[in-house]
């Protein structure tokens, strides 16, 4: 049998076989030699100077480099009716090989739209069906303010009450992450009435990364169908705009009903980059309510201007409008970087770097808390350190002094999470160096 991989145990068992301390600077510079996708960071523009450290890629992911040629490109084909092989009317597709790869999916499964929360929108159409015994909507708590509006707003739709329908399961009293335990045992209790499961993959303030197949499995286990086949509950769907290109992820396999993403925080596509769904297959053939456009037309009918519509089988139904082709060629370009690695290269260096950034940390025994969980099957590359001893704007503005990157979210989380495209060890240490150079002052 194979020893199971264990990040913190991996950095220590090298540490001990190379004889270098583990928390040093040596060790950060002997894991950057090691590391096989080292190259890749040339793929990037990084927004600081020298001796700067961008911390933030699970905010918003950095540039990469073949970007502005392939924008350039699309101009250069608006401008002079030119063709560089990726035709308007099916840019859609050109991504998607890519993406099914990153989400665990088939090709039909998944379709690049919009934005994120108005793709939420559109898959609760279909997803939430509320009726008098099923109208309720578990998600976690903190949950992410857009996807509690439109969770909100969704039930105001159907002239329901959020206060009766929303069950926002928080964590336990002195905790400040759920667990997995009360996630079941909620879903158990409560599942008859829930038409619902909103969950992020990964929780934005927190890191924690959910068991999205186990949670799936539970809610299942509570599914009704009714005599047309038509789902009453309960239903599983996840937010994973902090889990895409971040963490392993076999959504179909998982049996997950539907997901959607943003590409502009581990994907790399730029502020406000096109988002994306999944609708498992096994809804293709189920009579599902949902808002139309003519982009979400079978291709072979897109442009027979009738008013028949004939979807295409698959997530692709699902689109309304002809997208935008700048922002597909923004996610494009970040797709052709991803083709040079593997998730589980990216996957890997992800829970290295938060295991060593982590260590580094707790040496210093700093008056803060990391509180994302330690577990590697609980959190992906973000740690969220939760800052109550001191002014965390001062801290954030002392950390900004010193060219680093990484963002507040109030009340009180410093979120950094190194991306294993272009981030380094050595950039971890600076970072845990500085946040001890900041307490030491007092
Ligand atoms: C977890 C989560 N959900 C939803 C959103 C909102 O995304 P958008 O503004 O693209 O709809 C964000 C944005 O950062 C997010 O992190």
């Amino acid at each position: 049998m194979t020893k199971e991989f264990v990040a913190a145990d991996v950095l220590h068992e090298y540490a001990v076989r190379f004889r270098i301390a583990l928390t040093s600077s040596d060790f950060a510079n002997f894991l950057d030699k090691m590391d096989p996708m080292k190259h890749l960071k040339e793929e990037f523009y990084i927004p600081c100077n020298d001796n700067g450290v961008y911390l933030s890629g699970n905010s918003l992911g950095l540039q990469p480099k073949n970007l502005e040629r392939i924008i350039l490109e699309e101009l250069y084909v608006w401008k002079m009716s030119h063709d560089f092989g990726r035709p308007w009317v099916s840019m859609s597709d050109i991504c998607l090989e890519q993406l099914s790869y990153i989400l665990g999916c088939s090709i039909s499964e998944i379709a690049v739209m919009n934005s994120l929360t108005c793709n939420l929108h559109l898959l609760m159409v279909s997803f939430y069906n509320p009726t008098k015994e099923r109208y309720k909507i578990l998600i976690e708590s903190p949950s992410f303010p857009s996807d509690y509006c439109a969770i909100e707003s969704q039930i105001r739709f159907h002239d329901l009450n959020p206060s009766e329908c929303i069950i926002q399961l928080k964590p336990r009293a002195n905790e400040y992450v759920l667990r997995h335990e009360d996630i079941i045992d909620c879903i158990e209790k409560h599942g008859d009435q829930i038409s619902l499961i909103l969950f992020s993959g990964i929780n934005y303030y927190t890191g924690q990364l959910f068991d999205i197949k186990e949670i799936t499995d539970a809610a299942h286990k509570k599914v009704i169908l009714t005599f047309f086949s038509m789902i009453l509950g309960c239903i599983a769907g996840f937010d994973l705009a902090h889990c895409v290109g971040n963490v392993s992820l076999f959504l179909h396999e998982w049996n997950v009903d539907f997901a959607a993403w943003c590409s502009y925080k581990y994907l790399n596509s730029g502020p406000g980059g096109i988002s994306g769904i999944f609708v498992h297959q096994k809804h293709d053939h189920r009579p599902l309510k949902r808002l139309s456009g003519w982009w979400g037309h079978d291709k072979n009918h897109r442009f027979n201007m009738d008013n028949e519509l004939r979807p295409t089988i698959g997530a692709g139904g699902y689109q309304l409008s002809n997208p935008c082709v700048l922002s597909i060629g923004c996610l494009y370009a970040s797709m052709q970087v991803f083709k040079k690695t593997t998730m589980s290269e990216i996957c890997t260096k992800h829970l290295l770097m938060s295991s060593f950034l982590r260590l580094l940390i707790e040496e210093y025994k700093l008056p803060l808390k990391i509180i994302t969980p330690v577990k590697d099957s609980e959190r992906g590359s973000q740690l969220s350190l939760l800052v109550e001893t001191t002014d965390i704007d001062k801290l954030h503005d002392f950390l900004k002094s010193e060219n680093i990157t990484c963002d507040v979210r109030k009340p009180n989380v410093i979120r950094v999470a190194p991306s294993a495209f272009y981030n380094t060890f050595a950039d971890c240490f600076y970072f845990a160096g500085t946040l001890n150079k900041y307490f030491n002052q007092f």
